[in-house]
This record gives structure tokens, C-alpha cells and sequence, in this order.
């Protein structure tokens, strides 16, 4: 049986962003949002009180979830921010990294044989959670590495000053972005755990006893 979660409020991130470049077009990532849902459905399961940002996604809304949906890293910002405050915040969103610094407000047309987008950064939304003054009490991210797994994961963990990380290596088949099932590694300051393969739905209700159990501390 697993532990509730009643009267926790739990904020999940899910699925890509889409940043614009002009009417048409844009940039985005192969996320599906399947984990980030497989999470939200586990904790509402549980009776926490979730709200889901979504990333452009065409997954129904799980059951006695808050979906809110966004397009955009600077809109799944906002909404995150907006959501808090919170006793838990999971960044399961293939969040975009970088973003074109115009938008053009209608269609790029093509002549030379060349194009060059100029992209500027964009707002880490996972270390802003973790260092705002309405922090979480514990803040999990997300890695997907293609090598050296558990040494980036570490990394992120310090730099981006959180609780836990889950981290799976992309290109394994069965797991990561499009599977239905997934591998991952979770790794906090004293400790790591491998979970799967498994579905993403065992993989999401392990990653909360994993945190109900930090919870409890
Ligand atoms: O550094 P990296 O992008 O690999 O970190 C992945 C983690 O950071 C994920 O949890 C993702 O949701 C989060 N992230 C974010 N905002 C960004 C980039 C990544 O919240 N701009």
C-alpha cells in the first residue's frame, strides 16, 4: 500500500517547450511528456493536491489533476512560479535551453543558402524553484545524459541546489523520451537508487516512495 500524500501540494512540470521562431515554425525537443503524467497521476492517486504544467502535449489530462497548459519556457515559468508555493516541485519538462531572440511576426522567408538564428538562454526554471524564497521543501529535476550519467547528474544536483535528481541515459532502447517504459538513476547528496526498466508508471510510483520517504526526514 502506498503512502498518501493528502494535503501535500505537489507542482509537476511535463513534455517539451515549443519556442517560436515565426508564425509557422519553431523549435522543440522529442519529449513526450509520458513521464512527467505517469508522476502527476501517481501523486493525485495518493491525494496530493497536483498541478501539472504541460508542455505541448496530446495526453489527457489525468484524473483530479490541475493541468495547466503552456507552450513556451518563458510561459512554463511563469505558471510554475505562478503555482507556488508548494511542498514539492518535480521538473520532469524537457525544458527548451535556448530560444531565438526574435520572433518574426510573420513567415521567414527563404533566399540565401544559408540561415543563421541567433538563440539567447533561457530561464532555468528547476535552480530558480530551488533558490526561491518560497523554495519547495524538496525540489527534484530531471537528466537525460547521453554519457557519464552519474557524474552530470551530480553536477546538476550541487549546481542547481537540489533534493534529488532522476537521470537516465537517452538512447537505450526501451526507455527515455517516446517509450512507454523507462531506466532511471536517482541520485541525492548521500545516496543513489536505480529504478526499472519498468513501465513509467511503476518508475513514477517508486520516485515517490523515494520521496515521500525524504519527505518524512
Ligand atoms: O541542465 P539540464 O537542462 O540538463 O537540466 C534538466 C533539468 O532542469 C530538468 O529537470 C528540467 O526540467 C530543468 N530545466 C529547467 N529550465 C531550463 C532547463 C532545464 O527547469 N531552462
Amino acid at each position: 500500500m502506498s503512502e498518501s500524500l493528502a494535503g501535500k501540494r505537489i507542482i509537476v512540470s511535463a513534455g517539451p517547450t515549443y519556442e517560436d521562431l515565426d508564425p509557422v515554425r519553431f523549435i522543440g525537443n522529442r519529449s513526450s511528456g509520458k513521464m512527467g503524467f505517469a508522476i502527476a497521476t501517481a501523486a493525485a492517486q495518493r491525494d496530493a493536491n497536483v498541478v501539472l504544467i504541460a508542455g505541448p502535449v496530446p495526453l489527457p489530462t489525468p484524473a483530479a489533476v490541475t493541468r495547466i497548459d503552456v507552450r513556451s519556457a518563458a510561459q512554463m515559468r511563469e505558471a510554475v512560479l505562478a503555482a507556488l508555493p508548494a511542498d514539492l516541485y518535480i521538473g520532469a519538462a524537457a525544458v527548451a535551453d535556448y530560444t531565438p531572440r526574435q520572433v518574426s511576426g510573420s513567415k521567414i522567408k527563404k533566399s540565401g543558402e544559408t540561415l543563421t538564428l541567433e538563440l539567447v538562454r533561457t530561464p532555468d526554471i528547476l535552480a530558480e524553484v530551488a533558490s526561491h524564497p518560497m523554495r519547495p521543501r524538496l525540489v527534484v529535476g530531471f537528466a537525460a545524459e547521453t554519457e557519464n550519467v552519474a557524474t552530470h547528474a551530480r553536477d546538476k544536483l550541487d549546481r542547481k541546489q537540489l533534493d534529488m535528481i532522476a537521470a537516465n541515459q537517452v538512447g537505450i532502447a526501451g526507455s527515455g523520451f517516446e517509450s512507454d517504459d523507462n531506466a532511471l538513476t536517482v541520485y541525492w547528496s548521500d545516496g543513489e537508487r536505480a529504478l526499472g526498466p519498468a513501465s513509467k508508471k511503476q518508475i513514477a510510483s517508486e520516485l515517490l516512495d523515494l520521496i515521500t520517504e525524504r519527505l518524512r526526514r
